[in-house]
């Protein structure tokens, strides 16, 4: 496709619910400890919702802050997408919930299932919409409650995940803009499918007594493949992106990585070779919010002041599928 124009971020938001759960509540509901989980992951604690709330009702408020960053209202819109594995239901989408309670109608709204990149592939997609001259302001959010799919017996897993939603307007960009997405790979290898899935609640296994009493509607993962996997594609997604637009690590100011592990993100940032102040972690604060984690993390990196107009971002991500992906932005 021959691009009729250019595509930028022009807002970011984010919003966690005010439930905190930390490491010492995990060791009174759990065989683990607060020292296993940090030395382990880098996790100290993760914001969680309540009973009543729904993935939209975190996408909501972080819409609205992202609209505000970018100086626009709800009716500038003209496109939805939403990455995310656990939206309010099965169906309708979750974008179209997020329409209705924008006050919106009659566009485009969707949601895309690719696990953590969920974020990362609307990105990729919102962008083709926009440099194509279909859209002009397209909400892209990334909006995930895991820990309603979370198996609270299982050590492996219910230490590691958080609730929360990150939210960015990806608009169409001036000619005299230095701002852009230059560039974005997507990638899936659905060979390892089964290392990462919730097995039942689709047309495979529906929801039956037999299901609910196995946990099969929560998430089942193997932790130590998917490690590998992470840091392996993250650094292939990055340097696709890196080679094809002639750069080296040395360019990037900033590079963010889906939040899982910090040990993922270290062993990704030694294998890149990048200077570890150039890598943005929050994962203390939030644990893994898979599809959220990079719209969060760049939204309270872009408010803190850190990141600023102008700077070369890298950002990766992998997850279940097993999908990955990286972006290429100029904020
Ligand atoms: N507390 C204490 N001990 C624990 C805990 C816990 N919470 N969990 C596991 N252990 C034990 C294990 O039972 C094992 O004990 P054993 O040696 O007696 O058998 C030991 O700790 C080591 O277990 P490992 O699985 O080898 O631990 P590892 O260092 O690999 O860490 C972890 C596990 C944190 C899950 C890691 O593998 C990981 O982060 N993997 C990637 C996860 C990920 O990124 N997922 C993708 C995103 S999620 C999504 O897309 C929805």
């Amino acid at each position: 496709m021959i691009a009729k124009y250019n595509a930028k971020i022009s807002g970011t938001g984010h919003y966690v619910p005010d439930k905190i759960l930390t490491n010492f509540d995990l060791e009174k509901m759990i065989d683990t400890t607060d020292e296993w989980i940090r030395t382990r992951t880098g996790m100290v604690e993760r914001h969680v919702v309540t009973e009543d709330q729904a993935a939209s009702d975190l996408a909501y408020p972080a819409s609205l802050k992202a609209l505000e960053a970018a100086n626009l209202k709800p009716k500038d819109l003209d496109m939805i997408i939403v990455g995310t594995i656990s939206g309010d239901h099965p169906f309708p989408s979750t974008a179209c919930i997020l329409q209705k309670k924008l006050g919106l109608k009659n566009f485009p709204a969707f949601d895309v299932s690719a696990g953590c990149p969920g974020w990362l592939y609307s990105a990729n997609i919102a962008k083709q919409f926009v440099e194509n001259g279909v859209a002009k302001n397209i909400l892209v959010v990334g909006v995930e409650i895991l820990t309603k799919i979370t198996n609270y017996n299982d050590r492996n897993t219910c230490i590691l995940f958080g609730d929360g939603a990150g939210a960015t307007i990806i608009s169409r960009a001036e000619s005299k803009d230095i701002s852009r997405i230059i560039d974005s790979e997507i990638t899936a290898d659905g060979t390892h499918y089964e290392l990462l899935i919730q097995e039942a609640g689709g047309s495979r296994m529906p929801a039956s007594k037999e299901s609910v009493k196995k946990n099969l509607h929560t998430c089942y993962m193997e932790g130590n493949k998917i490690f590998k996997f992470a840091v392996k594609s993250m650094d292939s997604m990055c340097d696709i992106v890196m080679k094809r637009n002639k750069l080296d690590v040395t360019s990037i100011d900033w590079l963010i990585t889906h939040q899982a592990n910090m040990r993922i993100i270290e062993a990704l940032g030694r294998k890149m070779r990048i200077d570890s102040n150039k890598v943005i972690v929050n994962i203390e604060k939030y644990g893994n919010t898979s599809s959220a984690t990079i719209p969060i993390a760049l939204d309270e990196a872009i408010r803190s002041g850190k990141i600023r107009h102008g700077d070369l971002i890298l950002m990766a991500s992998f997850g279940a599928g097993l999908t990955s992906g990286s972006l290429l932005i100029r904020l």
